[in-house]
């Protein structure tokens, strides 16, 4: 929250972690264990929001969970870089938490309007669920088409990672996918080594075309709490696996880009990694009166004794 801004939003528990939401752009900004990490010497948060977020709705919040809809990056006719999701307010719809407190979810909607129409000129109505359930964050988008014409659209759920420092971040599970590197102007088609390391600016589209299930899962792996000898106690991370988001964009601005972004600190490129769930290699079609849902669950992985490090 920021001093003078007023937050609308949910903020979700249950037993064992909290979740905050922005109705503006649905947009998770914080994931965090209510346990006691001392153990890690870490913030509890999973996710980055970074100090210099506008959090007044003049802007996406830089950080969290942005919702890139209907297209990513510049993929389309929206004049907003990554679609106009990220920059409306939601409705919210509601939320429940079980007795147990094992479960807890919130939902929140945005409609076509007049607005809307002229970027995107179809009518369409979205559905997003979190949920947190144990130590897994669901979110889940269903993108409805309410128009008498079928439409495309290409989509991210755009997570940023918070890191304790970058250059000790792994992003496992891509190895031998192909992927376009955006700094060379989406020409280069690689394949994906064993883990992503970062000394460098990053900014790849993994093209998967599969889901990201169980094995196949992508481990983005903090190994700062690497203790050497007691290598799987001391290390902490994320596992994700998805529904129809098969493509992968990984990206971190690094050192120039960091500082010519205003809402982002200069140094901040060390404390985050995105790794993010997309459709984007075969753009989404959506016949009139169907709809579509794609989904991504991040499991906290504190105890990374299954981890292989
Ligand atoms: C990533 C893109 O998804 O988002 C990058 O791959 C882009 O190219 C980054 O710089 C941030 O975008 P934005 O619009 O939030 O500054």
């Amino acid at each position: 929250k920021q001093e003078g801004v007023s937050f609308e939003g949910v903020i979700l528990s249950n037993a064992q972690f909290e979740c905050t939401i922005y109705a503006f752009g649905a947009h998770v900004a914080s994931w965090r264990s209510l346990s006691d990490l001392e153990v890690f010497k870490t913030k509890p948060e999973f996710l980055f929001v970074s100090k210099k977020a506008i959090l007044d709705g003049t802007k996406p919040i830089r950080g969290g969970i942005p919702i890139c809809f209907p297209q990513f990056g510049k993929l389309g006719e929206c004049t907003n870089q990554h679609g106009f999701a990220r920059n409306a307010t939601w409705e919210f719809v509601g939320s429940e938490v079980d007795e147990e407190k094992v479960l807890a979810k919130a939902t929140f909607t945005l409609s076509s309007t007049e607005k809307t129409m002229k970027e995107f000129p179809y009518k369409f109505k979205l559905n997003y669920t979190v949920s947190i359930e144990k130590e897994f964050l669901n979110t889940k988008l269903e993108v409805i088409n309410e128009d008498e014409k079928a439409f495309e659209f290409t989509t991210a759920l755009h997570t940023y990672f918070g890191a304790k420092s970058i250059t000790d971040i792994a992003v496992k599970g891509l190895n031998g996918v192909r992927y376009t590197d955006s700094l060379e102007d989406g020409k280069k088609c690689v394949e994906g080594e064993e883990e992503i390391r970062f000394d460098k600016e990053v900014d790849r589209i993994y093209r998967r075309n599969v889901a990201l299930v169980d094995k196949e899962r992508l481990e983005i792996i903090d190994r700062v709490w690497e203790d050497k000898g007691v290598l799987s106690q001391h290390t902490r991370g994320v596992a994700m696996t998805t529904k129809n988001l098969n493509d992968a964009v990984v990206w971190n601005p690094w050192i120039d880009k960091a500082k010519s972004m205003g809402d982002f600190g200069d140094e901040e490129y060390k404390e985050m990694v995105c790794v993010e769930a997309a459709a984007i290699d075969e753009p989404v079609k959506v016949k009139p009166g169907a709809s579509w849902i794609g989904e991504q669950t991040l499991e906290a992985v504190i105890n990374l004794a299954h981890f292989s490090v």
